[in-house]
């Protein structure tokens, strides 16, 4: 652990002390010179340079004309007649993961994280602040886009089959730019839902520095998350079903993302309507469900962790279940106690799913440090079956998680594209994967991409930032590109991650 010459027991004593003492949020602290002293002694890891990779990495999932202050520069433009299919303006949002495909379900599911991550840690962002906020907009202009119809959400571009049979860069794509939507014959509430999710939060983050884009987005917000709640249906058993299956599939159904939504709307606009909805709808919704994996597909831990919020800081009594219903989830996550129901690798990573893990890593640290600091504003703790669990306990849990994928594992493998010495180097990522257009522009075509698919030669261009999916219940991670499951990255796996290592690189000193 760094070059302090502290022994490893005495380092993580006040790890733990640090973690557990801290209460500021962005504010003052009562004791600045004895803060530092301690960070510079214990952080072993740069949350401030994984911070701003963090964020830099959305540049390279960019879609559309790219602007003047693009960093990323092995990047060019792309898709620009996007909705032209459907005489329409798509240009602009985000590729999801490794491919060329705009999958509107996990861009809005991205927006909403990067924008929550923005609401709570945001003050302690600092010189990131303008590029967190850079990177929500370029997100939801996109959705102001394919909102722009009443009743009518423009939820995916590109026929995924069509676009994983080729392996070219986003700069070449010539596969088919289907324009796939939603309207009130062909439902889609987890996708509307999480679409006026993203545009609520999104209206918090842009609240002060641009009030009026920020009052579009939540009008707009108010307006989908109304056609979500009266055509009522799935996106994933109604006719896109093959289109979005089983890419982004809804598994877990829509009734997740109207809950969450409508607590995000009850956050950003007061509105004692949402109020009266989450408290009518709460039971039918499945907030009482027992689920703890919070991804794009399920965000019943995140609804009950933000709507927690309202109870422990805003004393809405109505709201006390999801104080229960959050410690539930946080006490699945920590060992040892009566209730807990989570597996970690025997290097101490969580592992809640084969495929993807990191996501859940990432989301469920967010929650932790999010619910740790409505806890220690509250003076609550967590109740796990007769034990109390204190705030500072899910921080360490967090910071140990993320201390992980930046590269204490047994691999020493940084799961974050150029941070550390040791990163993937072969991750599945066209755009990574090919030569630059820069340095090669005449075309690669369709399938001649697929010799560097299978090539063992390091991706030429870093996607600096990119988590990928990460290494598997043993630890291992084979870095190879055509092992999706563990060697792509994804926007919702970097999302709350920004909001996480905020809080770290502000609580260690370093910003
Ligand atoms: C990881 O780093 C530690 C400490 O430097 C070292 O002892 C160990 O051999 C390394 N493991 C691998 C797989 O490189």
């Amino acid at each position: 652990m760094g070059s302090s010459g502290f022994s490893p027991v005495l380092s993580s004593t006040l790890i733990t002390l640090l973690l557990v003492c801290s209460t500021s949020y962005g504010a003052p602290t009562h004791h600045p010179n004895k803060r530092i002293h301690i960070h510079h002694r214990v952080s072993s890891h740069n949350y401030k340079e994984a911070l701003t990779k963090s964020i830099l990495f959305f540049e390279g999932q960019r879609s559309g004309k790219l602007p003047r202050t693009q960093r990323m520069k092995w990047r060019g433009n792309s898709g620009l007649s996007d909705g032209s299919a459907a005489n329409v303006n798509l240009v602009g949002g985000y590729y999801d993961a490794g491919d060329n495909v705009k999958f509107g379900f996990p861009m809005a599911f991205t927006t909403t994280m990067l924008s929550w991550s923005v609401i709570e840690f945001g003050g302690m962002m600092k010189g990131e602040l303008p590029h967190a906020k850079q990177a929500i907009r370029w997100a939801t202009d996109y959705l102001l886009k394919a909102t722009a119809k009443p009743d009518t959400i423009y939820v995916q571009v590109g026929d995924a089959n069509r676009d994983h049979a080729c392996w070219e860069r986003p700069e070449d794509m010539d596969t088919t730019r289907t324009v796939y939507k939603i309207d009130r014959n062909t439902p889609g509430s987890e996708v509307a839902g999480e679409t006026a999710a993203a545009l609520a939060a999104a209206s918090m983050v842009f609240r002060k520095s641009n009030p009026s884009y920020s009052k579009l987005l939540l009008s707009r917000a108010m307006r989908v998350f109304h056609f979500a709640d009266t055509y009522r249906g799935s996106y994933s058993s109604g006719g896109l079903r093959n289109v979005v299956c089983p890419f982004y599939c809804s598994f877990s159904g829509y009734q997740d993302e109207l809950l969450w939504a409508a607590g995000w709307l009850h956050k950003a606009t007061k509105l004692p309507s949402y109020l009266s909805y989450v408290k009518s709808n709460a039971r039918n919704l499945g907030a009482d469900e027992y689920d703890n994996i919070f991804g794009w597909d399920n965000k019943h831990a995140g609804a009950r962790i933000l709507l927690s919020r309202s109870f422990l800081l805003s004393k809405i009594s109505d709201f006390e279940d999801f104080k229960d219903h959050s410690d539930n989830f946080v006490c699945s996550i920590i060992p040892g106690v009566p209730s807990y129901s989570s597996q970690y690798t025997p290097g101490g990573l969580l592992f809640k799913l084969k495929e993807y893990n990191l996501q859940y890593v990432t989301s469920t640290s967010f929650l932790l440090l999010t619910y740790a600091k409505y806890l220690a504003l509250s003076g609550k703790s967590v109740e796990c079956g007769g034990s109390v669990i204190r705030a500072g306990k899910l921080r360490s849990i967090a910071k140990r998680q993320v201390d992980y994928l930046l590269g204490e594992n047994p691999l020493n493998m940084s799961y974050m594209v150029g941070y550390g010495k040791k990163y993937p180097q072969r991750i599945h990522h066209r755009g990574s994967s090919l030569p630059s257009v820069r340095v090669h522009p005449s075309r690669i075509p369709c399938s001649s991409g697929f010799q560097m698919m299978y090539s063992q030669s390091p991706n030429p261009n870093v996607l600096v930032g990119a988590v990928v999916g990460g290494p598997d219940q043993g630890d291992r991670f084979p870095d190879q590109r055509n092992d999706y499951d563990h060697s792509e990255p994804a926007t919702y796996i970097n999302a709350p991650l920004v909001g996480t290592l905020a809080y770290l690189a502000h609580i260690f000193g370093q910003i």
